[in-house]
């Protein structure tokens, strides 16, 4: 089989090899996937730059996110047949609740291999079931950015402040999590409100069910604007970073929550203490999130027949295309690599 290797003491994408590998046999409690799609992140191109994990030490499989179907199962299996239709878990080890402790930086990450191969051989309890109404290459993004987004909305569960019908929701930018957050939003029947560096990408988001939109680039002051404009937004997706905490805080009504997600100013910026005192307002700190939370996703999605948007398909020989491509300023929903071994 073939599979993609991030060279250890690799520095960048001409590091990236395509190489030939055994066919990994699943052992007991493990099951071997037949990858469909994977998708790339944001953390995907930071593990190339060095600056997720460091510098390579070892070679790594990398990508976080994928989807396949089950092609054999170890001795013990019984959940899991060869056809059944999975992707990945991003953290298997936090099986529900808070915030489990000891968690490393997820898949495609030194030690963890990743998704860009085409099969993974997973322990049985780091797959779940993709959701029925979406496609593969739809589902291989849920395991980091769909459930990012699901918690960021939602939380950890419990679920003390699931979004509803009665929330406003800002989202930040138009990145991936962003534009499955924006989908999630709508699909609980909230009102969302989002923005964009880029006009033509604020016109598509509004498609997908934004009712206001800003250009940040544009208003440096989009959240007092978004403010005005909504009486103050319950929550917001930061998938941005500190640099925007200023504005969103001056987004929210009183009482209001920012998830922060982000960190993609690569900055440590200390919001304005005062007005999030002033509007009883909190930050919440988010961590992709569990097993159980992902499950709860899955239903969602088959439930509201929620999409995650796909900006373009590469295959697995142009993986590289995909990493450039996923840097243009354009892009808009998730960036996949069909995978398919013939
Ligand atoms: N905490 C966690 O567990 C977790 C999990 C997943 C991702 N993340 C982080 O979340 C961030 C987004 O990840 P991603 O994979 O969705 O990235 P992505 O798909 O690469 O998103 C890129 C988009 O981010 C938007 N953006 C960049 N700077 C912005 C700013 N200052 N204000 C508003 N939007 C801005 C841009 O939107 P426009 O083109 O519309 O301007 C850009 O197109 C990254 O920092 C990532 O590392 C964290």
């Amino acid at each position: 089989m073939k599979r993609w290797v991030f060279k250890a003491g690799g520095t960048g994408i001409d590091d990236l090899l395509l190489e030939e590998a055994a066919l990994p046999v699943p052992g007991p409690g493990q099951v071997r996937v037949r990858m469909h799609a994977a998708s790339l992140n944001f953390r995907d191109q930071l593990l190339l730059m060095g600056q997720y994990g460091g510098a390579p030490t070892e070679d790594i499989v990398p990508l976080s996110d994928g989807a396949g179907e089950i092609d054999a199962v170890g001795d013990g299996v019984d959940a899991w047949r060869p056809g059944d239709r999975v992707t990945n878990l991003y953290y298997p080890a936090w099986r529900g609740g808070p915030l489990a402790a000891g968690l490393g930086l997820g898949p495609g990450t030194a030690g963890d291999p990743g998704m860009l191969a085409e099969y993974v051989v997973l322990a049985e309890d780091a797959v779940t079931a993709a959701p029925q109404s979406l496609s593969l290459a739809e589902a291989s993004g849920l395991p980091c950015a769909g459930l990012t987004a699901w918690t960021a909305l939602n939380g950890d569960q419990p679920y003390a402040r699931a979004v509803g019908r009665d929330d406003k929701v800002l989202v930040l930018g138009s990145g991936g999590v962003s534009l499955i957050a924006v989908g999630l939003a709508r699909g609980a029947g909230a009102e969302v409100v989002a923005t964009s560096s880029q006009d033509a990408k604020l016109d598509r988001t509004r498609r997908l069910g934004a009712t206001e939109t800003v250009n940040y680039r544009d208003t440096p002051n989009w959240g007092e604007v978004v403010f005005e404009r909504t009486g103050g937004v319950d929550r917001v997706v930061n998938a941005a970073g500190t640099n925007a905490l200023d504005q969103s805080v001056a987004a929210l009504a009183n009482g209001g929550e920012i998830a922060l997600t982000g960190f993609m100013d690569q900055t440590q910026t200390s919001p304005d203490f005062i007005a999030l005192m002033t509007k009883a307002a909190t930050i919440r700190g988010t961590r992709v999130g569990s097993a159980g939370a992902h499950a709860d996703l899955v239903r969602f999605i088959d439930a509201g027949q929620v999409k995650p948007p796909i900006h373009q398909t590469y295959s697995f020989a142009d993986a590289k295309d995909a990493y450039r491509a996923q840097l243009a300023p354009e892009v808009f929903g998730k960036v996949v690599i069909e995978i398919l071994a013939s």
